[in-house]
């Protein structure tokens, strides 16, 4: 099973906390692994056992999009130039992918091994968000780099992508909201925690994108009973407050064997979840939204902002799928 999966919801909800136990369950597994930090606060790196100076240190793919684009524009003639590339470009004939176990260059400029639980992730991060990518500032926007390279990633079997990231505007303008096999919303049993999901679930239904509600910092029945009352069928399974994480947040990390045992029943769910969702992906779908939103960001920003003519990009025979001949790099 490959799989690509997002954890999303509101600021400090555990979006973090719960990719990295994710990650790790995975890793613990020997699965194949790309862990994207595309959160506003860069906090995977960490979550995932670096130290601060290493987390600092990791390369901001943000900072390296002329490389990204210019590798995965490859020797595509739709695409005349780097800088005509947008962050909804869309592959076509002649245009370099990604797989999740090659090397290439865009791993060897932004992504860093980590070990983990006896496996290994590959790690990616966007780069510190600023006030500038908070607002509609498409152009320079910071998921633009991972939007790009999902669009560009046909992951094999038995592959996993984790992205920590922000429920935010930036994410349903461009289509990156639409690139998951499974999302995950993470939510407090609060209003604000599930009004974020409310919003998701409104752009997700047009897309048909599989969405699942995880409840986290659940202490009570009556936690329970909210979240139930507020997501229905969506909610998939719920997180108490976790003294293992509380513990690694306190610099005093413990085995991962030690996590409490109904966390590691709750990560199993989450599993499930995701490698059930893997029978719904559709490769032809998947292509079609990725021109449908790279048509309208160029209509909307992108034409006037390069001066080309945008909608020329895409390749109308050109479908997405794992078993392309790779291009030479
Ligand atoms: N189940 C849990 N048990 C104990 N502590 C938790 C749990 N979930 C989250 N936390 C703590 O809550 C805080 C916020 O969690 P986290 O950083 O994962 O949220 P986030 O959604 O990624 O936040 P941000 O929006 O700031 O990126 C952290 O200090 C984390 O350790
Ligand atoms: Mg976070």
């Amino acid at each position: 099973m490959n799989m690509k999966i997002a954890f999303v919801g509101k600021g400090g909800s555990g979006k973090t906390t719960l990719s990295s136990l994710f990650i790790r369950h995975l890793a613990a597994r020997g699965l194949p692994l790309i862990a994207v930090d595309a959160d506003i606060n860069q906090h995977l790196g960490v979550a995932l056992g670096l130290d601060e100076d290493e987390a600092a240190a990791l390369p901001a793919m943000g900072a390296r999009l002329p490389l990204i684009k210019d590798y995965l524009r490859g020797s595509n003639p739709r695409i005349t130039s780097a800088d005509t590339m947008i962050k909804t470009t869309p592959p076509g004939e002649g245009s370099r992918l990604l797989r999740i176990a090659e090397d290439n260059p865009v791993y060897e400029a932004c992504a860093r091994t980590v070990a983990l639980e006896g496996g290994t992730a590959r790690l990616l991060a966007t780069g510190p968000f600023t006030d500038s990518d908070l607002g509609v500032a498409c152009y320079h926007s910071k998921t633009g780099a991972v939007e790009l390279c999902l669009n560009h990633l046909v992951d094999g079997r038995d592959e996993f992508v984790v992205v920590d990231m922000t429920a935010g505007s930036d994410s349903f303008a461009s289509g990156m909201f639409t690139r998951f096999d499974m999302t995950f919303l993470v939510a407090e049993p609060t209003r604000k925690g599930v009004s974020v999901y409310r919003q998701y679930k409104e752009y997700a239904r047009d897309f048909g994108v599989p969405l699942r509600v995880v409840g986290n910092k659940v202490q009570s029945e009556d936690d329970l009973d909210f979240l139930r009352q507020e997501a229905g069928d969506d909610l998939l399974v719920t997180v108490g407050h976790s003294d293992w994480v509380r513990a690694m947040e306190k610099g005093r990390a413990r085995p991962f064997a030690e996590l409490e045992q109904h966390n590691v029943l709750a990560l199993d769910t989450l599993y499930d979840a995701a490698v059930g969702a893997y029978g719904q992906r559709d490769w032809e779908r998947y292509t079609r939204q990725m021109v449908h939103f790279h048509l309208r960001n160029a209509e909307s920003w992108g034409n006037e902002r390069t001066g080309a003519d945008l909608a020329a990009q895409v390749d109308p025979s050109f479908v997405l799928h794992e078993d392309l001949t790779p291009q030479p790099a």
